[in-house]
C-alpha cells in the first residue's frame, strides 16, 4: 500500500468570482440537483461566470508550454493526405484565441475546447471540467444503413427501447412538453438542419467529434453504434444525438416516419443530462466543476510521503503504466444495450471483465470482443485472454473473429500483451519503434532525473523506462535525448530522443506461448474505428491479419485505425513528470492550472514497421474488407459476426 504522508498540498485555485449575479436570480441554481434539463438552462448557468483575464493567460500558457512536448504539432502545419483536414497552426490559432474578446468563461473555454477537438487527435484535447459537464441528449439516435441497395440516414429502429434505457426523468420531459419522440424511430431522414443528411454528418465529424484523425472514422462516430462500457454491453448514442456541451437547444430534421410516405419537419429537442459534480448553486457549480483541485496539478512523486495520482484518483504504482487512451465524454451512465441484442449464443470463458467471448453456431469460429485496453485489473485481462484461448481450443475453435467497436484504447502494454498472445512469442519485440520530444525541457527533465538517480517506479522520462532496440534496458544514467536525432517534418526541425523500445514483457503476468494459438490466416478483426489502433495496426503490418471496417459515408474510405499515437500524458501526469525532476522553476515549465481542466497530449510517437520515417498515425492504411451496415447488424453485435464471419472466411 501506498502511504500518505505528512505533506501539505497548497492549491491556488481560480476563486468564484465576485461579480456573479445574485442568488435570487441565480442560473445555477435553478437547475441544481436535476439530472436532465432543457440545455438553455444549463447554458445560463455555465454562461453567469465572466470572462477573466487572469483565468485566459493561466490556461493560455499551461497550453503553449504543453503544445512543446506534443509529438505531432509540426505535422499540423501541413497534415499528410488522407488526412489534410486536420491542417492548423496551432501557434497562429493560440495566438487568435488570445486576442479574441470574450464575454463570458464559458466563451473562451469553449474556444480552447473546440479548437483541440478539431485538431482531431483523441490524445491531445482540452477538456475544461467546468463546460463539458452536461451531455446533449436527443431522444432520436441516428444510424447509417443500407436498406434496398442504397445507403441512407434514419433514425434507429431500436430508439424507443434504447432512450427508454435513459428512465422517466428523462422522457417525462417530453410528456410534459407533449413531444412524441416515439414515433420517429426507424424514419428516414432526408435533410437535417436544411442539408443532405451526409452533408450534415461531414459538418458533425468536423467540428464536433474530434478524437479520430481520419475523417470517415469520425463519420462513423456521427451515429449510434454498440460497445462496452465497463465492463457490459452498451449502446453509444454517436455525436449527433449525444455531444458534449449544451450549444443546441434542437436539430430541425425533414423526414418520413416509418409508417408514413409522406415528407414532414420536426425540431426535435435536446436535453441535456448532468454528468459533473453535484452543486447547489453558483458558487458550488464553480467550487465542484471549475475550480482547481488537489488533482488537477502533477506533484512530485520523490518528496517522501506522495502518493501517485493518475486520471484524478490517487493510485498505487501498479496502475502507473503507460497509457493510450482517448477520452470519450459521450459518456452518460445508464444507457445499456436494449436487451434483446445481447448476444444470446454461448458465451466462453474469460469473459466477466472488458473482454466477451462467444462460440458462433457454426462451432468453428470463435469471437472475442475486446471492449478496452484499460481495465480496473491489468493482470486479469492477460488471465481472460489466456482462458478465452484455452476455451475456444477445448471447443475445437479453429478460426478468430476479433471485434474491436468503440475500443478507446487503454494500456499500451495490454495491447501489446494480446498482440503477442495472438502472434506468438516467436515474432519478439511486440511493439512499436518510438521517440518522444527532444524540446529543451525535455532534454532538462531527463538530465535531471538521471542527476537524481530516479527511475520508472517514479518516472515516464527515466531510461529504465525503456529499451535500446536490441531490446536491452538502457541503463539507468543513459541520456537517450541528449543529443538528439534530427529529425524535419513540413520544413521544421524537430528533433527527437533516440528511438526505442517499450520494455512491455517485463509486466507480462502469463506465458505468451511460443506459437501463434491459430494460424495468422484465421483471425480477422472487425470494425477498429478507434485508439486500439497500435494492436490493429500491429496486427496489420506484422502479421497481414484480415480487417474489416462497417459503416462509413457512401463513396468515401474510412482507414481502420482512427486514432494511433502512442502514449498520452494527461497534463497532471507530465506536471508530475517536471515537478518529480525539480524543473518547475524553469521558465519553460507550463503553470499549475487555477482552473478544473486538463490539457492532454500524445506524449511518444509510434512509427511504422512499413516506413520507419513515418508514425503509424500518418500512415494511410485501408481495410482489406468495407461492410455496409444494415437494419439487421447495426447495433447487433451477434448479427454483425455473424454476417462478418461468412464474408471474411470463405
Ligand atoms: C479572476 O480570477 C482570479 C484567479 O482566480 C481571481 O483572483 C480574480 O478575482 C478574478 N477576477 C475577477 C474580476 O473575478
Ligand atoms: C497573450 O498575449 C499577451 C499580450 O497581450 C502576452 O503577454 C502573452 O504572453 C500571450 N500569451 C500567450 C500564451 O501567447
Ligand atoms: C454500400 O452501399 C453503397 C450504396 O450506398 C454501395 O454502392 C456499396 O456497394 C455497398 N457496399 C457494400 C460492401 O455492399
Ligand atoms: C408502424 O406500424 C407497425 C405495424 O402496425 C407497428 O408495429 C410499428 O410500431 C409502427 N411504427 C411506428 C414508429 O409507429
Ligand atoms: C452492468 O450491468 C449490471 C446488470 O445490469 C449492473 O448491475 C451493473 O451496475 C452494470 N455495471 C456497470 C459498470 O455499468
Ligand atoms: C464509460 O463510463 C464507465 C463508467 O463510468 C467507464 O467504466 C467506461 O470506461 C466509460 N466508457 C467509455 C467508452 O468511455
Ligand atoms: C450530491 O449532493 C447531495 C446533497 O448535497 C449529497 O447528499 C450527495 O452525496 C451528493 N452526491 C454526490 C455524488 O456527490
Ligand atoms: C476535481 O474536480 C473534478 C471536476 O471538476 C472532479 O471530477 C474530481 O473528482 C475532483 N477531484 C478531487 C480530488 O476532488
Ligand atoms: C454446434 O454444437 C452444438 C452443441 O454441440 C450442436 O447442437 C450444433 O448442432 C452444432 N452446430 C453445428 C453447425 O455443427
Ligand atoms: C528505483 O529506485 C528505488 C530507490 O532507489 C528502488 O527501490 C527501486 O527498486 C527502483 N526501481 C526500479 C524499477 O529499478
Ligand atoms: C544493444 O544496443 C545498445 C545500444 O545500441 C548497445 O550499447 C548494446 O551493447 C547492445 N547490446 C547487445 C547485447 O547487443
Ligand atoms: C517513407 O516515407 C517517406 C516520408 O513520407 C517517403 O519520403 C519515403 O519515400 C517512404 N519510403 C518508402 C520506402 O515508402
Amino acid at each position: 500500500m501506498f502511504r500518505l504522508g505528512p505533506i501539505l498540498v497548497t492549491i491556488l485555485a481560480a476563486t468564484y468570482p465576485i461579480t456573479a449575479v445574485p442568488t435570487a436570480d441565480d442560473p445555477c441554481a435553478k437547475i441544481a440537483g436535476k439530472a436532465f434539463v432543457p440545455p438553455a438552462d444549463a447554458l445560463a448557468c455555465e454562461k453567469s461566470f465572466p470572462f477573466n483575464e487572469t483565468l485566459r493567460q493561466n490556461v493560455l500558457n499551461n497550453i503553449a508550454r504543453v503544445f512543446d512536448f506534443f509529438t505531432f504539432e509540426e505535422f499540423y502545419l501541413n497534415s499528410p493526405p488522407p488526412f489534410q483536414e486536420s491542417t492548423a497552426d496551432i501557434r497562429a490559432r493560440l495566438a487568435e484565441i488570445n486576442s479574441t474578446t470574450f464575454e463570458t468563461d464559458y466563451d473562451f473555454n469553449i474556444a480552447v475546447y473546440d479548437f483541440t477537438t478539431q485538431l482531431n487527435d483523441g490524445h491531445t484535447r482540452y477538456f475544461p471540467d467546468c463546460y463539458t459537464s452536461f451531455q446533449n441528449v436527443l431522444p432520436a439516435p441516428f444510424i447509417n444503413i443500407e436498406l434496398d441497395g442504397e445507403q441512407g440516414v434514419f433514425v434507429a429502429f431500436d430508439s424507443v427501447d434504447f432512450i427508454s434505457l435513459l428512465g422517466p426523468e428523462y422522457t417525462d420531459f417530453f410528456d410534459s412538453i407533449n413531444f412524441d419522440w416515439k414515433r420517429l424511430a426507424g424514419a428516414q431522414v432526408l435533410e437535417i438542419e436544411g442539408q443532405a443528411p451526409y452533408d450534415y454528418a461531414d459538418f458533425i465529424a468536423k467540428t464536433v467529434s474530434g478524437n479520430y484523425l481520419d475523417h470517415g472514422v469520425r463519420v462513423n462516430s456521427v451515429f449510434t453504434s454498440y460497445r462496452i462500457s465497463g465492463t457490459n454491453f452498451s449502446q453509444r448514442l454517436g455525436d449527433l444525438a449525444g455531444p458534449t456541451g449544451v450549444k443546441q437547444t434542437s436539430l430541425n430534421v425533414k423526414l418520413i416516419t416509418a409508417n408514413s410516405t409522406e415528407e414532414e419537419t420536426v425540431d426535435i429537442p435536446y436535453l441535456a443530462n448532468f454528468i459533473g459534480v453535484n452543486f447547489t448553486d453558483a458558487e458550488t457549480f464553480w467550487s465542484r466543476n471549475c475550480a482547481a483541485n488537489d488533482s488537477t496539478n502533477g506533484v512530485d512523486f520523490s518528496a517522501s510521503g506522495s502518493s501517485f495520482r493518475a486520471g484524478g484518483n490517487v493510485v498505487e504504482r501498479a496502475s502507473r503504466r503507460a497509457r493510450g487512451v482517448i477520452v470519450d465524454k459521450s459518456n452518460s451512465s445508464a444507457i445499456g444495450l436494449p436487451q434483446q441484442f445481447e448476444p444470446t449464443i454461448p458465451s466462453v470463458d474469460g469473459s466477466t471483465g472488458v473482454i466477451k467471448n462467444f462460440l458462433l453456431p457454426d462451432n468453428e469460429t470463435g469471437v472475442m470482443f475486446v471492449g478496452s485496453f484499460e481495465p480496473d485489473d491489468f493482470d486479469q485481462f492477460q488471465t481472460d485472454v489466456v482462458d478465452a484461448i484455452d476455451s475456444f481450443k477445448a471447443a475445437g475453435v479453429t478460426r478468430l473473429l476479433i471485434d474491436l467497436t468503440n475500443n478507446g484504447g487503454g494500456f499500451v502494454c495490454l495491447g501489446q500483451f494480446l498482440f503477442q498472445y495472438l502472434a506468438g512469442a516467436k515474432i519478439g519485440y511486440p511493439g512499436f519503434v518510438s521517440t518522444n520530444r527532444a524540446n529543451p525541457l525535455a532534454q532538462k527533465i531527463v538530465a535531471a532525473d538521471i542527476a537524481r538517480g530516479l527511475n520508472s517506479t517514479l518516472t515516464f522520462y527515466s531510461p529504465d523506462n525503456w529499451a535500446a532496440l536490441n531490446d536491452t534496458l538502457f541503463p539507468e544514467n543513459f541520456d537517450y535525448i541528449d543529443p538528439p536525432a534530427p529529425f524535419e517534418v513540413n520544413g521544421v526541425q524537430d528533433p527527437t530522443s533516440q528511438r526505442f523500445h517499450d520494455t512491455c514483457e517485463l509486466g507480462f503476468s502469463q506465458d505468451v506461448p511460443e506459437e501463434p494459438p491459430f494460424p495468422p490466416e484465421n483471425l480477422a478483426i472487425g470494425n477498429c474505428a478507434s485508439t486500439c489502433a497500435m494492436f490493429s495496426t500491429l496486427m496489420n503490418e506484422r502479421l497481414g491479419t484480415k480487417i474489416a471496417v462497417f459503416g462509413g459515408k457512401p463513396g468515401e474510405n474510412v482507414e481502420f485505425k482512427g486514432m494511433a499515437g502512442n502514449q498520452v500524458l494527461e497534463w497532471s501526469d507530465l506536471d508530475s513528470e517536471i515537478k518529480t525532476a525539480h524543473v518547475k522553476d524553469d521558465p519553460l515549465a507550463p503553470p499549475d492550472l487555477l482552473v478544473s481542466s486538463n490539457m492532454r497530449h500524445n506524449w511518444r510517437t509510434a512509427w511504422s514497421w512499413l516506413n520507419e520515417s513515418v508514425p503509424i498515425a500518418y500512415l494511410s492504411e485501408l481495410p482489406m474488407f468495407r461492410f455496409n451496415y444494415t437494419k439487421d447488424t447495426v447495433v447487433n453485435p451477434q448479427n454483425l459476426w455473424i454476417f462478418a464471419t461468412s464474408q471474411m472466411f470463405s
